[in-house]
């Protein structure tokens, strides 16, 4: 009798497993999303990771106040409890030495708009507002055009 019951268990389970792929499969009707046009029920191969692009010139603004792009590689910089690296280049410091863009004012004021001696703790962590740039393509056509003010002739 329990080895009634084992092998009914057994069978049972193959047959879940079985059956299984049927009830998630589906067909996407040839709709791409980002993904492509990968099932929901497959694992797609990850894509190339994107190089970083070689150190260049600052990048065009194209609104007021945007952070700007980072337009150099940032590997291995480091920004911690016990060193920016970021400021070590652009602190006020250093700037003129390194010859990188010194912060701006801003990044002094804290946000009941205290002007502090030293950068404000809500713009140590640079990177949460300025990012590198990668080779990629734009993942969706955008026709997004700089305001003329900031567009160089
Ligand atoms: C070794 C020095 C050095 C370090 C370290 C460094 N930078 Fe720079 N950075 C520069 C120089 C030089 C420029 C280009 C300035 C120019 O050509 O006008 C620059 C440009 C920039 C710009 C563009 C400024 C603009 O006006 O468009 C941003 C943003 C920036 N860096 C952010 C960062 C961040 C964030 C980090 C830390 C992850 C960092 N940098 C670390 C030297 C450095
Ligand atoms: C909360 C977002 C934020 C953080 C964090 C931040 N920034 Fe900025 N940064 C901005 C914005 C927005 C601007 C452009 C407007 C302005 O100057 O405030 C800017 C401007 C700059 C500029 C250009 C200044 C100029 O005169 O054109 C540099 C260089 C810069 N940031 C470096 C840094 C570094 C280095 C850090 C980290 C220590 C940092 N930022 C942290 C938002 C940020």
């Amino acid at each position: 009798m329990k080895k009634l019951i084992t092998a009914m268990m057994i069978m049972g389970m193959t047959a879940g497993v079985a059956a299984l792929p049927q009830e998630v499969d589906s067909n996407n009707g040839g709709v791409e999303s980002l993904r492509g046009s990968t099932e929901l029920s497959k694992t797609r191969n990850a894509d190339q990771h994107k190089r970083v692009l070689k150190d260049r010139a600052p990048i065009e603004r194209n609104y007021v106040h945007q952070p700007p792009m980072v337009p150099h590689q940032i590997r291995g910089y480091r920004v911690d409890l016990n060193s920016n690296k970021c400021l070590s280049c652009h602190g006020w410091k250093y700037a003129r030495e390194t010859g990188a863009t010194k912060i701006s004012p801003t990044h002094f004021e804290t946000r009941d708009g205290m002007t502090l001696s030293d950068v404000s703790p809500r713009r140590y962590f640079c990177l949460q507002c300025h990012v590198p740039q990668v080779d990629g393509r734009a993942l969706v056509e955008n026709e997004f055009k700089a305001v003329d003010s900031l567009t160089q002739q």
